[in-house]
């Protein structure tokens, strides 16, 4: 019988990466993609990059799941209709205009079936020296879709944003991600969002894997929530920019943060004032569930190569906990 693994891979191909269309480009200037299971804390780590003034870190964008913008719409619309917004949110950001030019401008585009390639360069020019941050989370679903990434941008780079299994799994249960993203499958909502987080890291660290060290850098959430200056700092460095200290600020200037109401948003994200170092350990209040070998292993991976990177020792001696 195949496993929850098995067919939690098959169900993004038909659902995420229907297209199989190949698509390369040679965009040559510089983007940034966060790769990332949901709940990890991505929306932070966008909102505090989207504070840096060489950067352009909108909400989510999902371009390279589909192959062209009329996929997009049919592809998004099934499930994750919201979604659509975060290119709404970007244009109107790039260009200066309203919601109604900016939703215009795009409906144009999706008329079209303007390629996905060219929506990234057409972004790209509008962002001038700034360089573009993508953070989509459903990128590390697919190994095809993340595949793109290396193969329309010369000059990407990725930040791989880890979390602790336990705490992404509560997360993705408690805002019923597991239905979102594969309702119909015949599981329990904690071994679906167990598949998440485990899929999600393997395919990363997959896809990672033959990419020069300098083009990749792994962050940790509970690093990143409780030393934010010196991981933010580490990020710049990795980027080649000067650390900002707007980016320790991620509640103030929400229009320059994208964080008002037109883009997608995470609900959890407008409880806060700041950076709540509390939520990296939160989890353990809530007991924890035990893992399959296949996510131990993954989270061994993890954890081994975070701890012996030489520099950085893992301040949680406990993780990951099974
Ligand atoms: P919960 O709200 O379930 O705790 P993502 O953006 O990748 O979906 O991750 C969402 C998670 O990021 C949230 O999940 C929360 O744990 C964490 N998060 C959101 N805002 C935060 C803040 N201001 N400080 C620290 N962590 C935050």
């Amino acid at each position: 019988m195949d496993s929850l693994l098995a067919i939690l891979r098959r169900t993004v191909e038909k659902r995420l990466a229907w297209d199989d269309t190949e698509v390369s480009a040679s965009l040559g200037k510089p983007a940034v993609f966060i790769l990332t299971p949901p709940r990890s804390g991505s929306t932070l780590l966008r909102v505090m990059l989207a504070g840096h003034p060489e950067l352009f870190a909108p909400p989510e964008l999902e371009l390279l799941s589909f192959t062209n913008l009329k996929h997009r719409r049919e592809g998004l619309s099934l499930r994750h209709g919201y979604m659509l917004r975060g290119l709404v949110r970007a244009v109107m950001a790039l260009r200066e205009c309203g919601e109604a030019e900016a939703e215009g401008l795009v409906n144009e585009w999706e008329a079209r079936a303007v390629l996905m390639p060219e929506v990234y360069a057409q972004l790209q020019e509008w962002c001038g020296s700034r360089m573009l941050v993508d953070k989509s989370v459903h990128y590390a679903l697919s190994p095809k879709i993340l595949q793109r990434a290396a193969d329309c941008f010369g000059q990407a780079r990725f930040i791989h944003l880890t979390r602790h299994p336990q705490a992404t799994l509560q997360s993705i249960v408690s805002m019923k991600l597991d239905k979102e993203l594969f309702g119909g499958v015949s599981a329990g909502a904690e071994e679906i969002a167990e598949g998440i987080w485990t899929l999600s890291h393997e395919n990363i660290l997959g896809f990672l894997d033959p990419i020069p060290a300098g083009h990749r850098l792994r962050v940790r959430y509970e690093d990143l929530v409780s030393a934010p200056q010196d991981e933010l700092g580490r990020i710049c460095a990795f980027l080649g920019i000067a650390f900002h200290p707007a980016m320790l600020l991620p509640y103030a200037e929400r229009r320059q943060r994208m964080t008002d109401e037109i883009g997608p948003q995470d609900p959890n994200f407008h409880r806060h004032q700041g950076i709540d170092a509390r939520l990296a350990e939160a989890w353990r209040d809530s007991g924890h569930v035990a893992l399959s070998s296949e996510s131990m292993c993954i989270a061994d991976k993890l954890h081994r190569q975070q701890s012996c990177c030489g520099t950085r020792i893992c301040p949680h001696p406990s993780w990951p906990v099974g």
